[in-house]
């Protein structure tokens, strides 16, 4: 198959990438989050083609995007009362909800507040079931070039909307158990959430019990290079990747670190995270394609501190690292 790719301001492109979805074909398009790879949420063939188009495991559910609240009521079962304040705060935006699913069983919800998968949904006229549109095992993609790596030829569309604000997935929240328990944290933290409606719980690390997320139970992605994870101390953290780099044999390795420390590291080849958490976030999944793209052996990462929006991060690092961290505390 021939995949269209359209900038997401062209004329009409929103609409034909609409009428696809309509007809049960696949569109990827861009989130605030990360790009979806997109169909007809209450079209089973389409769902089977994403499963397909991804080389996606059958059981690991796909989330529903919906671009207005009445929308919600053709796939959820109830609104459980707890959710009310979490959909008023942070829909749109990048929070997953699990609710208990209209057909039997839970589904996950997502409003997204990029104006462009707001479009598209509303044009379409169903909810669009959207997993992040990269090969399974691969890093979600931030742009529509890494969609096109990975999905050329077998998908109809990419709606090209530029990079993607947060560059991590959505928040996911299991709300169909008495205490909400977040199931893999993102861009709403858990800081927030918790302003909101008190303590939730949060299953994300390898070792916790039976997974509570299907996805947990999957490998995720780890660049071909071994990823080695420094936390701590800014000063202890540069003179520990400082030391692993000089006693390294090999040449073909990179620092990845944030702006303001690249200086730190003299002639090391070099990856810049960004300045602060944010874009921090916003770059992760592409550095990580990069150091494929570059054929690295071996990278050494800076970690950053683990609350707020440093818990999502930290959470893909660790597991792009295969949980290969030191800690210089
Ligand atoms: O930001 C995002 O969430 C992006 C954009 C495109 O919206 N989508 C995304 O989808 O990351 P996906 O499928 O790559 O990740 C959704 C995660 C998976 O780990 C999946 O296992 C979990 O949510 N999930 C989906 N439905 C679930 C359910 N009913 N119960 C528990 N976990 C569920
Ligand atoms: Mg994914």
């Amino acid at each position: 198959m021939k995949t269209i790719i359209m900038t997401a301001s062209e004329q009409g492109s929103v609409e034909l990438a609409a009428d696809i979805i309509k007809s049960g074909g696949l569109v990827a398009f861009p989130t605030e989050t990360v790009y979806g790879l997109g169909g007809n949420a209450l079209d089973a063939t389409a769902c089977a083609k994403i499963y397909a188009a991804k080389g996606r495991p059958s059981d690991n559910p796909l989330i529903s995007h919906i671009s207005d609240i009445e929308m919600l009521s053709q796939i959820v079962k109830n609104v459980p009362r707890g959710t009310f304040s979490l959909i008023d705060k942070f829909w749109p935006g990048p929070l997953t909800i699990i609710f208990p699913a209209a057909g039997g069983g839970t589904v996950g919800v997502r409003m997204p507040a990029n104006p462009v998968a707001t479009r598209l949904i509303s044009l379409s006229g169903v909810p669009i079931a959207a997993p992040s549109a990269n090969v399974s095992g691969r890093p979600s993609p931030t742009s529509a070039r890494h969609v096109l790596a990975d999905l050329d030829g077998k998908i109809d569309m990419i709606l090209d909307g530029g990079r993607c604000l947060h560059g991590l997935e959505s928040t996911v929240i299991d709300c169909t158990t008495d205490v909400p328990t977040i199931l893999r944290p993102g861009a709403v933290t858990k800081e927030m959430i918790e302003a909101l409606i008190g303590p939730v719980g949060l299953v994300t690390e390898a070792g916790d019990d039976a997974p509570r997320a299907p996805g947990m139970k999957y490998r995720h992605y780890a660049p071909k290079a071994k990823l080695t994870v420094v936390v701590g101390e800014q000063v202890a953290v540069s003179s520990k990747i400082l030391q692993l780099a000089a006693d390294i044999t090999h040449p073909n390795f990179a620092i990845m670190a944030a702006t303001q420390n690249q200086s730190r590291y003299a002639s090391h080849t070099m990856l810049d995270m960004g300045q602060n958490p944010q874009e921090i976030a916003a770059n992760l999944f592409r550095l990580l394609r990069q150091c494929d793209e570059m054929g690295l052996e071996e990278v050494f990462v800076e970690g950053v501190a683990e609350s707020d929006l440093g818990m999502a991060i930290m959470n893909r690092l660790k597991k792009a690292a295969s949980y290969n961290i030191i800690d210089t505390k």
